[in-house]
């Protein structure tokens, strides 16, 4: 068969496939399942996955009284901050669109029953893929002859924005940008661009899960996370497109890619959605493995009724830490909420079963989704805070897989 002929079969399935699925969404076990959408333009504004593939994001359209709203979830996924990490992830999910499920559940804040998310049910979702490694903010590229690498991830987030307002974004009447973990931080590095682009009337709101990373010593007092944002932003050429505000009156530009640096900078409001013990911060950032060599750890990671009165201990300096962080955003952002629970967890928002369900868990009987519509709709003033480890009995406690942890 020549190259010809075979190109024209998968053209000829891929009609068969947009046919099949029009309208590019199926629901299968009670799941919603949505299309992924290429962003064709794309590559004319050099806005392009570390390997080169195209952009992409899925829709699943608003209706009736949530037609002209819209929620923009950034997808997460860790950071690649080397060539050798970059050039793995490029080959993976994580760095390409051609390795991605072309289908992805919305569930959760992306659930379209109203019985399961009910104050965003009926709006436009978007969930944005993530595959430039630096939570769609690099720009530069890696080319030494033999490896070729693409850092646009600032690029794609104009791209997926000018594919969108065309297909009603431009006309918005309320809108909330949201992510969760590395899609999390996203949401701060775009927040206040992201106003600027909506109509001036339009209420627009900010919302991270996941996303504060803290700029946090670990048990042998190195700041781990620190020379790991430092790499990166110094590898995707990141500092330019951080805020600016924030950039001028610090000393380490690039500690600006901290959440807690740049939130008083930052004037859309917003909530902030954590747990105080949140899996990724502890395993990575407070306790990584350069820190525990000898693995004292692997078991009160594994599982904090494991932890010893000690590791209990650092952990509540954890929590204190995040605490003291956002202590000035709790205390003087009026239009501002948060929900700071301490359950061990990473991204709450997403699944059904920690955003909204009976047994979800809860801060003063409330619910996470409960708490962030009160505060979206401005229904009553929402900042929760829960009280520590391990008092809370509504928590689920599920640490995800090392893999699944990223
Ligand atoms: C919405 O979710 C509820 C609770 O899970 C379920 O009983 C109902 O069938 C769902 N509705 C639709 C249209 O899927
Ligand atoms: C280019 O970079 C890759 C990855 O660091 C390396 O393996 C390769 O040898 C380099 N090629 C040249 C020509 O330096
Ligand atoms: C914003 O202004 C436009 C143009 O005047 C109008 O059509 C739209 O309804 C307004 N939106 C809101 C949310 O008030
Ligand atoms: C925000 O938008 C301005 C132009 O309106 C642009 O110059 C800047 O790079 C953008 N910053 C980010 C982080 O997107
Ligand atoms: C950011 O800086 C500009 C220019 O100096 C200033 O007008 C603006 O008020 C500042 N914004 C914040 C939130 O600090
Ligand atoms: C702490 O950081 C220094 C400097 O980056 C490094 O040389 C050292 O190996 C680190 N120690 C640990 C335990 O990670
Ligand atoms: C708790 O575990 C750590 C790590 O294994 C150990 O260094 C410490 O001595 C233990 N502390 C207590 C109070 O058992
Ligand atoms: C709150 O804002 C006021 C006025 O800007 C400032 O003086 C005060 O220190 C702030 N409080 C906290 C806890 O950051
Ligand atoms: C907690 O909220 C649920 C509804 O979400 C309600 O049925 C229950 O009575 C509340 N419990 C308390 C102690 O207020």
């Amino acid at each position: 068969m020549n190259v010809k002929m075979m190109m024209n079969i998968e053209i000829m399935l891929s009609l068969l496939l947009s046919l099949a699925f029009a309208p590019w969404c199926i629901y299968s076990q009670e799941q919603l399942l949505v299309g992924m959408t290429l962003v064709r333009n794309a590559i004319a504004y050099g806005a392009v996955c570390l390997d080169g593939s195209l952009p992409a994001y899925h829709l699943h359209r608003g209706f009736g009284a949530g037609a002209n709203n819209w929620i923009l979830q950034f997808e997460g996924g860790g950071w690649c901050n080397d060539i050798p990490s970059c050039l793995e992830r490029a080959n993976t999910r994580r760095g390409s669109t051609r390795y991605m499920n072309k289908f992805e559940v919305f569930s959760g804040i992306l659930s379209d029953n109203d019985s399961l998310n009910p104050d965003f049910y009926n709006w436009n979702r978007v969930k944005l893929r993530y595959c430039d490694g630096a939570s769609f903010s690099g720009d530069s590229k890696f080319d030494n002859g033999t490896s070729l690498l693409y850092f646009r991830g600032q690029k794609i987030w104009e791209a997926i924005i000018r594919d969108l307002l065309p297909k009603g974004l431009a006309s918005a009447r309320k809108a909330l940008l949201s992510g969760c973990s590395a899609g999390g931080l996203a949401t701060f590095l775009h927040c206040d661009n992201f106003t600027k682009i909506l109509p001036s009337n339009a209420s627009v709101k900010c919302l991270s899960d996941a996303g504060f990373f803290l700029d946090e010593q670990d048990i042998s007092l190195n700041y781990t996370m620190r020379s790991f944002y430092h790499d990166l932003v110094a590898l995707q050429g990141i500092e330019e497109n951080l805020n600016p505000n924030c950039t001028m009156s610090i000393n380490n530009q690039k500690l600006c890619f901290f959440p807690q640096y740049a939130l008083k900078y930052i004037t859309t409001p917003y909530f902030i959605l954590n747990s105080a013990y949140d899996v990724f911060q502890f395993h990575h950032s407070l306790v990584p493995p350069s820190a525990d060599l000898h693995g004292r750890w692997n078991r009160c990671k594994l599982n904090p009724a494991a932890c010893n009165a000690s590791q209990i201990n650092v952990l509540q300096g954890l929590r204190q830490d995040m605490l003291t962080a956002l202590y000035s955003f709790y205390k003087n952002s009026s239009r501002g909420g948060m929900f700071i629970n301490s359950c061990f967890a990473h991204c709450q928002s997403e699944s059904q079963d920690t955003w909204f369900a009976v047994d979800s868990p809860r801060i003063h009987n409330k619910t996470i989704a409960e708490a962030v519509g009160d505060w979206y709709f401005s229904r009553r003033v929402t900042k929760e805070i829960d009280c520590p480890y391990p008092c809370d009995t509504t928590c689920h406690n599920l640490i995800p897989s090392p893999q699944g942890l990223r």
